[in-house]
């Protein structure tokens, strides 16, 4: 196997951080009065959501955020769910509402989406918080958790300063690829979007300073598509056989050869312990963000 040669970028101690300050801004908020509320639904029992849904909500009752948990059967029809949205849009107790991805096809994901009151909207997905990321105002926009995440770390490897920087984010998903662009782009990089769809993906990767992969395919980016010394970010989070481990055995890997990648990059993350954690991080810093705005108190920055 190749030498590592790339600095590991390590999510799980950056999340920490993330979390502390968050701590920090539910003591200041519960001072004055607001205890965070987050409200996390899943429909169905698909086994990754639902491991998604439970560290989710035990990170925000862990925070002392009022925290709930409602779960509906993958039978549920669209007009209940979306009764259920309306309910949670009017309940005063909850800031923060997330609808886990993906919906059972005879729901319109998108509009269960925008049924979701936009200032409750922590994952950021209604088209108003889009629309806010994509004109650059920010300043009342609720950004996606895994992009917002996603740029701390690219930060922590390369500092404030990005400008000019050339970055390939790899799939163009409304959650991951989109937003991450967005967000690169307002920060002056050079942004290409790259999807399965692109021709000759590695010559166009390895034109990059800062690579993004969100596709998930697992180990899709190889370490000869990998520019030396650039800054590679997996968002992939795949789960693979690992007949090693034992018969019926899975293992997560990222969309990127990790060992191949960390012989020539300069910074990577690592699957797990990478992006992971700062979505979940980051989901808590903007209930904690959507707590304030809605009772008109000053807002911590994460
Ligand atoms: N499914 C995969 N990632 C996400 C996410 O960030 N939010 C929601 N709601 N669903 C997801």
């Amino acid at each position: 196997m190749a030498e590592t040669t790339a600095r590991i970028i390590d999510g799980t101690a950056i999340a920490a951080g993330i979390t502390e300050a968050v701590r920090g801004a539910t003591g200041t908020l519960k001072a004055a009065g607001v205890t965070p509320g987050l409200a996390v639904v899943l429909v169905g029992a698909d086994p990754a959501s639902e491991v998604y849904v439970r560290n989710k909500g035990k990170t925000a009752a862990s925070l002392g955020f009022h925290s709930v948990q409602i779960n509906r059967p993958a039978t549920i029809g669209e007009a209940e769910l979306l009764a259920l949205v309306d309910e949670l849009n009017r309940d005063p107790a909850i800031h923060g509402i997330l609808v886990q991805m993906p919906l059972p096809q005879h729901i319109d994901a998108a509009k269960v989406i925008e049924a979701i009151r936009p200032e409750k909207d922590v994952d950021g997905f209604h088209p108003i918080n889009v629309g806010r990321l994509a004109t650059g105002s920010r300043g009342n926009a609720l950004v996606p958790c895994t992009p917002a995440g996603s740029m701390i770390l690219v930060r922590h490897a390369l500092g404030p300063d990005i400008a000019g920087l050339r970055a390939v984010v790899i799939g163009r998903s409304n959650i991951v690829g989109k937003p991450v662009a967005q967000l690169l782009l307002q920060e002056n990089c050079t942004v290409t979007i790259a999807h399965s769809r692109t021709r000759d993906l590695a010559a166009v990767v390895r034109e990059a300073d800062i690579v993004v992969a969100a596709v998930g395919r697992p180990r899709l980016v190889r370490g000869d598509w990998v520019k030396p010394g650039a800054t590679v970010i997996d968002v992939g989070m795949n789960r693979i056989p690992a007949p090693e481990k034992g018969e019926g055995q899975t293992r997560l890997v990222g969309d990127v050869a990790f060992d191949e990648a960390a012989a020539v990059a300069g910074w990577i993350t690592p699957v797990p312990k990478g992006v992971g954690p700062m979505t979940i991080a980051m989901l808590m810093a903007n209930t904690v963000t959507a707590a304030s705005r809605i009772a008109g108190l000053p807002e911590a920055s994460f």
